[in-house]
């Protein structure tokens, strides 16, 4: 199969598996799931082995790091306060190549090529073994040392990623910081409303536009005060997400058994935890639609299975949390999970002349 076909084969997998899952295979009668995880039964071992044998080491930066999102700042933070980090590489499981969300391609082309040169530890693997951090994602370039970056170390990325900046299965999104802190709150279940969308201006969103005369759904623009955003979500049987435009209210929308409803033109690829989460069973995936289709969509699938969804979304919530101290199954120790998920690399032995 060529390179084409192979990735074509891919695309049409996802496409299939999201949107063809969405309308058509859950009318079947649905199993029942007590978890929210691909692999319920190893997830707590492999966890906690995580937890006690996972080690970083980090390479010291040139400069003061500055980043441009809350959620790679914070990340950085926690790995360098974290019981991960060694100052010894040879124990090291992965390797953190560490640069400011502003430094130019060309300079993290010159900090790769340095680490090449000065210490063994790229060529064992050409990068395989390292990460880095980068909101945006990083593109494709002509420069062997990016290219080496790009498609052989793990990058993680904002959620959602620019288009072409993520390599499915390699990569990992960070999850969305909210917005609000409804963290505490707690809410009452009572459905009143089909579907809740909050966005930042109805010029700005034809979605907005279009359901704001419908009474089944609540349109607000406003930021609602704690309790009372979390009384929305709890209000609302689905919280309409626009893929792309805004996304950081998934987790408490998952906290507060408000179904994440996700509103695509195509596939998603990046979504966090993919390869931990179910995410068929958790979130609606609905394609750019009229909003008859639309309500038709969010029935049924209320109909068959919204107990489920609420309960194994609430339990997947948790790791939507970022806190300033990291703690179990937050999202700063989920992505360190995912990170371990990816420690195994092929290290080549070392040749001595090239
Ligand atoms: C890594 O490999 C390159 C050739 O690709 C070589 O020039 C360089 O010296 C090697 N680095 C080390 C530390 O051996
Ligand atoms: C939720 O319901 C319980 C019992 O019905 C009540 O005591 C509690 O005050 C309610 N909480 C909120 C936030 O409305």
């Amino acid at each position: 199969m060529s390179v084409t076909s192979y990735s074509l084969f891919f695309f049409f997998r996802f496409f299939f598996f999201f949107f063809f899952s969405a309308f058509y295979v859950h009318s079947k009668s649905l199993p029942h799931l007590s978890s929210p995880y691909l692999s319920p039964t190893t997830i707590s071992p492999n966890y906690h082995h995580m937890l006690k044998s996972f080690k970083i080491f980090i390479y010291p930066p040139d400069e003061d790091l500055a980043f441009d999102s809350r959620a790679e700042s914070l990340f950085y933070a926690s790995l360098q306060n974290s019981p991960f980090v060694t100052h010894n590489a040879e124990e090291a499981h992965l390797f953190f190549v560490p640069f400011s969300s502003s430094l130019s391609t060309r300079s993290i082309a010159r900090v790769i090529r340095r680490l090449r040169l000065d210490l063994p530890y790229w060529n064992r693997t050409l990068g395989a073994d390292h990460f880095y951090l980068s909101c945006a994602g990083l593109g494709f370039e002509s420069d062997r040392n990016i290219v080496e970056l790009k498609k052989n170390s793990v990058q993680i990325s904002c959620f959602p990623a620019s288009d072409g900046k993520f390599i499915p299965h390699k990569d990992i999104s960070l999850p969305p910081l909210a917005n609000s802190r409804a963290a505490n709150a707690q809410a009452n279940k009572t459905t009143s409303f089909l579907g809740y969308f909050r966005h930042t201006g109805v010029k700005e969103s034809t979605l907005a536009k279009k359901l704001v005369n419908d009474p089944d759904f609540l349109i607000e623009s406003e930021l609602s005060d704690q309790l009372t955003y979390a009384e929305r979500l709890a209000s609302s049987k689905f919280c309409l997400f626009e893929y792309g435009v805004d996304v950081s209210g998934i987790g408490e929308a998952l906290r507060f058994g408000c179904v994440p409803a996700v509103i695509t033109d195509r596939p998603i690829q990046d979504l966090p935890f993919m390869d931990m989460l179910r995410w068929q069973e958790i979130a609606v995936f609905v394609p750019v639609v009229g909003v008859k289709e639309l309500k038709r969509v969010l029935v049924r699938t209320w109909g068959d299975r919204h107990e489920q969804m609420i309960r194994l979304g609430a339990k997947a919530s948790q790791h939507f949390v970022w806190n300033e101290l990291p703690q179990l199954f937050d999202s700063f120790q989920t992505v360190m999970y995912e990170l371990w998920l990816r420690r195994h690399s092929i290290r080549y032995p070392r040749r001595e002349s090239e």
